[in-house]
């Protein structure tokens, strides 16, 4: 029993200094690569981004084995670990994916930046994929079989329909409008906007009023019922929590019963997402149901077919019945809850 303390404790210690020893070499490395005057843009990394990542725990030692000891002077570029030494499930189930011929890791994560889903806003996720699917281009060839491809690509990651992610939740974020723009487009409010406009300047002030962490319909409905004065709405989207990298065309998400069907449970599971100032999101939980709630809840997002109102629910069977139905059904949706509507459309 107590050598095995002394095992666990020398462990520990151990283990400490490793990790000492890497933050201070990440430091070293940092003091010039934290510079882009010094290293030039390409070269340079935040570290308010880095530091609150897990691969800094690691340090730049671990992927960068064997810097040389004149560097950068002698002019060899150091080592660079591969993704798949250290991920090598990802890896394997990437590489069985014709994708991977398309795009390699690094083409949709930086090293130095990474973040693990919940933590990353649904328009993050979109936008590794727009760099080589243009976003207004994909809403075009979408639009063939997808009512409103346009709503449903700003609505749903792209892995939602083409990896098998899964554990899907409804998670809301704060839009605003741009200030200079009258009739604009709402666009994500980033952190240092929202708090700007949080009174003790923490930003889940502006909707969990009493910082319990957690968000009540009650809360909701305040937060809604201000719309006017503080310019802010809440936008909700359909994203997984666990996320897979087998790219393909899968023919079920044609179905759209997938999604809007009263079923699963995990869609009415639902978080707010805020912005942090590191650049990556936090979430809080939202009152099981509220956002089903169109008229107080959240009176911008519908989920045709899990709404609790049984009109919407006839609607949504409707629709899913048959995909002929969706012009109509979609215009007597809108018939039915223009009321709740009337607030938001300009
Ligand atoms: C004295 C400043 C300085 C320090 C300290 C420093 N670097 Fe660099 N590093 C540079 C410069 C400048 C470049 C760009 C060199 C070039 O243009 O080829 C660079 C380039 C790099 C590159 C990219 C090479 C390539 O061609 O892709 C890597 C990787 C790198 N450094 C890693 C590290 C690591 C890891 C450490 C810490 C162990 C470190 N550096 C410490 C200045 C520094
Ligand atoms: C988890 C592994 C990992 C850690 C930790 C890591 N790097 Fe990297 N780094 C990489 C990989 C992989 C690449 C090559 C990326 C590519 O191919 O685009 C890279 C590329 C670079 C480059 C070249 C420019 C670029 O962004 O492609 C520099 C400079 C660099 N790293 C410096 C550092 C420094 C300094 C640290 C510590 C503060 C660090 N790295 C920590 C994996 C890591
Ligand atoms: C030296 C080992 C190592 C290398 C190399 C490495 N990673 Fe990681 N990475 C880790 C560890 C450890 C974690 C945390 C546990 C986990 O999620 O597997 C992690 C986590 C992640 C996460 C999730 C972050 C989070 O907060 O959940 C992403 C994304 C990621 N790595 C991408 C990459 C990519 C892309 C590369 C190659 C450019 C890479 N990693 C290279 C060790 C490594
Ligand atoms: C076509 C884009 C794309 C490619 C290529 C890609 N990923 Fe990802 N990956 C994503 C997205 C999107 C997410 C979800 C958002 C996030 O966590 O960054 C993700 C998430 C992850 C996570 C976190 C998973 C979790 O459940 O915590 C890891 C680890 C990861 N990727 C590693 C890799 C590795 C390793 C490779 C290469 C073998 C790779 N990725 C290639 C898009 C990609
Ligand atoms: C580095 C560029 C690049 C990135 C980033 C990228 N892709 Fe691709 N992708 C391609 C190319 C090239 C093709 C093949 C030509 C085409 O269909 O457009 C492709 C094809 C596809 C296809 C069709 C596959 C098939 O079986 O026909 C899907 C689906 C896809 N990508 C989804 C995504 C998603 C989702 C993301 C973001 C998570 C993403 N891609 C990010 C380059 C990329
Ligand atoms: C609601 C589910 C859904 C969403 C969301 C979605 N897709 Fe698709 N996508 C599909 C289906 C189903 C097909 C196959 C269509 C067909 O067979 O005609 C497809 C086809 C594609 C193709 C190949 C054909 C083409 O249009 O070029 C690419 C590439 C693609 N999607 C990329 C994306 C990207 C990138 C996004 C995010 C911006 C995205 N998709 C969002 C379901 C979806
Ligand atoms: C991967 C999930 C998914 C699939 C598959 C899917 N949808 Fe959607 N749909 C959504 C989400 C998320 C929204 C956005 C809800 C909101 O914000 O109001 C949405 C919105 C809609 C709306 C607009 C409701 C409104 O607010 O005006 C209609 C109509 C619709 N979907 C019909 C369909 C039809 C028809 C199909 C099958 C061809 C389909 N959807 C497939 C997830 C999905």
């Amino acid at each position: 029993m107590r050598s095995f303390r002394l095992l666990l404790c020398c462990g520990l210690l151990l283990g400490l200094t490793a990790f000492a020893a890497f933050a201070a070499a990440s430091d070293d490395c940092l003091a010039c690569h934290s510079d882009s005057a010094t290293v030039g843009k390409a070269f340079a990394i935040n570290p308010a981004i880095f530091d609150t990542t897990v691969h800094a725990q690691l340090g730049c030692p671990s992927c960068h084995t064997s810097v040389g000891a004149g560097h950068p002077d002698d002019g060899l570029p150091p080592s660079k670990a591969s993704c798949q030494e250290c991920h090598a499930e990802v890896a394997k189930e990437y590489a069985a994916s014709s994708h991977h011929q398309n795009a390699a890791c690094s083409d949709c994560h930086n090293p130095h930046q990474v973040r693990g889903p919940t933590e990353v806003s649904g328009a993050d996720m979109n936008r590794t994929c727009s760099g080589c699917h243009e976003l207004a281009a994909m809403a075009t060839t979408h639009t063939t079989w997808l009512p409103q491809a346009d709503l449903h690509i700003g609505m749903l990651p792209c892995i939602s329909c083409h990896t098998a992610s899964k554990e899907n939740v409804i998670t809301l974020y704060i839009i605003k409008r741009p200030a200079a723009a009258r009739f604009g487009r709402f666009e994500l409010a980033g952190y240092n906007e929202l708090k700007a406009l949080a009174s003790h300047g923490k930003i889940e002030g502006l909707i969990d009023g009493n910082e319990d962490n957690y968000i009540s319909l009650a809360e909701l409905r305040l937060f809604n019922s201000d719309q006017e004065r503080t310019g802010l709405r809440l936008q909700g989207m359909m994203t997984p929590e666990t996320v897979t990298h087998n790219f393909q065309i899968l023919a079920n998400r044609r179905d759209c019963s997938f999604c809007h069907a009263s079923g699963p449970a995990a869609r009415q599971t639902s978080y707010l997402s805020l912005a942090t100032s590191d650049g990556s999101y936090r979430r809080l939980p939202v009152e099981r149901g509220a956002v089903l709630d169109a008229l107080y809840g959240t009176p911008d997002f519908y989920m045709v077919g899990s709404t609790r109102s049984t009109a919407l629910n006839y609607i949504g069977a409707v629709i899913i019945a048959g995909g002929l139905v969706v012009p109509i059904g979609h215009g007597t949706l809108r018939f039915l809850t223009r009321r709740n509507r009337a607030n938001k459309e300009d």
